[in-house]
């Protein structure tokens, strides 16, 4: 019998997360899935794994993947067909990752996760000036700002003071569950533990892109690797979404 104290030993799977709240598994209209094959066979697989529920956040970057209600949608809507066609009943829905840049405009329409979650990203070169103006006008909005992968910003690594003001501010942050394989080097998983030692995460999520993406996703939860670092860790993935 596997006693109560050695369980943490024996959970290989994701159901204690259960909500992936950021990834990009929607089909060809970002970096991530590139058709409809690939993102069923990236549903499925996350599914065996444990997840429950997929909350889609494509990109919308106007730069790189000028995306709208209506190409996320749309995409979706594919997505939601072919699981249909596979006899797959999964929980998907889409909301967005908005790149916070020059272009970034709040408005009322504005792609969220439930409850007015908005996810926010910002470049990995350097801060922008006027972050806490939009997260302040968002807030504002009645939008409750989520930022996308804190531990993945270099620019704040030497500055935990920055990561204290925007919690001062009320901004939720998301870890990626890969930045505690190292997968994003050292520096990134160094800072997410310090992160998640100041409980400072408020969800957790796999931002999948890729197949490799998914292979390391998988490595760091069949070891039972991720479960011991983080499955007793007050996520809110399940209890908000
Ligand atoms: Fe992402």
């Amino acid at each position: 019998m596997i006693s109560f104290f050695n369980r943490k030993n024996y959970v290989r799977d994701a159901e204690w997360l259960g909500v992936d709240v950021h990834n990009h598994l929607l089909p060809g209209i970002d970096d991530g899935a590139v058709d409809t094959l690939q993102s069923i066979g990236f549903i499925r697989e996350l599914t065996e794994l444990g997840f429950n529920k997929f909350i889609c956040t494509p990109h919308i970057f106007t730069e790189l993947y000028p995306n709208t209600i209506a190409t996320i949608t749309q995409a979706l809507v594919d997505v939601k067909n072919a699981l249909v066609k596979e006899e797959l009943d999964i929980d998907i829905s889409a909301a967005a990752e908005y790149m916070v840049d020059e272009t970034f405009k709040v408005t009322e329409t504005l792609l969220c996760l439930p409850g007015q979650h908005i996810l926010i990203e910002m470049s990995y070169l350097s801060e922008i000036p006027f972050l806490e103006k939009v997260v302040f006008d968002l807030q504002l909005a009645g939008f409750k700002v989520i930022l996308a992968h804190p531990e993945r910003y270099g620019f704040y690594h030497k500055k935990p003071e920055r990561y204290e003001r925007l919690k001062d501010m009320g901004v939720l942050f998301q870890l990626n569950l890969l930045a505690l394989s190292g997968y994003y080097g050292t520096e990134v998983k160094s800072t997410a533990t310090g992160l998640l030692k100041k409980e400072y995460y408020d969800f957790a999520g796999t931002d999948l892109h890729h197949n490799i993406h998914l292979k390391a996703i998988k490595d760091l939860i069949c070891t039972g690797k991720l479960y011991k670092m983080i499955g007793d860790y007050p996520f809110k993935n399940k209890m908000l979404f």
